[in-house]
């Protein structure tokens, strides 16, 4: 594996590759990389014949008062980690190399409507500055593919949008979400819990579960759905942000005729903003 930090070396790796007919794949996180990540590595493998990883905790999808200066940065472990998982090149740029023109001058893009509420709402232009970093990824990398989590349903469903509204020619590829054994949907945030807050952290997923339960039973009352699991994740010593049941073409309000749906929630605990989901079939 090679790591790369500047466009030009960037350039030159790649071009090779293309001029040797490499499919290269694309696998961007922002490090303290865990289980869930190297899952989309394995993903990027089957498609590709090349598999870029990059590391980059991009400033601007953090809000003020976010935790982008104690977001773990673990460059070194990273490597280790995509060095055996048999990554080609690990693209870990500074953040000058990201934003030549700095912050304030940088280029931005935006998907309205989608990028405005459940996590949008709460994170006031965190999806613009999502879509505005990887859309520099995918021009820097040009991937044939690109592999995003399920765990951030709704990044990747504005990235897809994205792509076909500005017509790039990369396939977006979705990865199951990887969860510790208690169900806990692994995360770079969660290595700071106690075990206290691990067990009660892990009640998201239980919760999440009761709700897709009673949905693939065919219950479809939604808003009192939606309540039991703030109730539930209250009592469970969490601070719910917001538990969604939406359709999970395009995450709009489902109706009586809805087939595929996704609960979506979001929750706090020990400062720690948790988010998971579950994709339910209707029967
Ligand atoms: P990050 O949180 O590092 O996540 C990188 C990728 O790993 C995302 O596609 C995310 O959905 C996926 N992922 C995280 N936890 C996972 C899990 N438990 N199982 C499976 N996949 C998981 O998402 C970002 O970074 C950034 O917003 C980024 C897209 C890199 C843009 O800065």
């Amino acid at each position: 594996m090679i790591t790369i930090s500047t466009r030009p070396d960037l350039w030159q790796r790649l071009s090779a590759w293309r001029a040797a007919g490499d499919r290269v794949a694309l696998v961007p996180t922002m490090g303290n990389l865990h289980d869930g990540h190297a899952s989309l590595v394995r993903i990027a493998k089957r498609h590709a014949d090349r598999v870029v990883v990059s590391v980059f905790v991009n400033p601007t999808q953090f809000g003020p008062g976010e935790d982008y200066a104690s977001y773990p940065r673990t460059l070194e472990d990273d490597a280790t980690r995509l060095q055996a998982e048999n990554v080609d090149l690990l693209f870990a740029p500074e953040i000058a190399t990201m934003y030549p023109l700095g912050l304030e001058q940088a280029t931005h893009v935006s998907v309205p409507g989608l990028g405005d509420e459940l996590c949008g709402a709460a994170r006031p232009g965190h999806f613009d500055g999502v879509t505005s970093v990887v859309l520099r990824l995918f021009a820097l990398v040009q991937p044939d593919i690109a592999v995003f989590g399920q765990k951030d349903y709704q990044q990747q469903l504005i990235i897809r949008r994205m792509v076909l509204d500005l017509g790039l020619s990369v396939q977006v590829e979705l990865g199951p979400i990887i969860r510790e054994p208690s169900g806990l949907a692994m995360s770079s945030r969660n290595g700071n819990f106690s075990n206290t807050e691990r067990s009660i952290a892990a009640a998201l997923f239980e919760v999440l579960q009761v709700v897709a339960q009673e949905l693939a039973a065919g219950n479809r009352k939604f808003a009192k759905l939606e309540a039991k699991a703030m109730r539930l994740l209250t009592e469970a010593g969490q601070s719910p942000e917001y538990v969604a049941i939406r359709q999970s073409a395009d995450l709009a309000m489902p109706d009586a005729g809805s087939q595929s749906l996704i609960v979506l929630a979001a929750s706090r605990v020990a400062g720690v903003r948790l988010i998971d989901n579950i994709l339910v079939k209707m029967p």
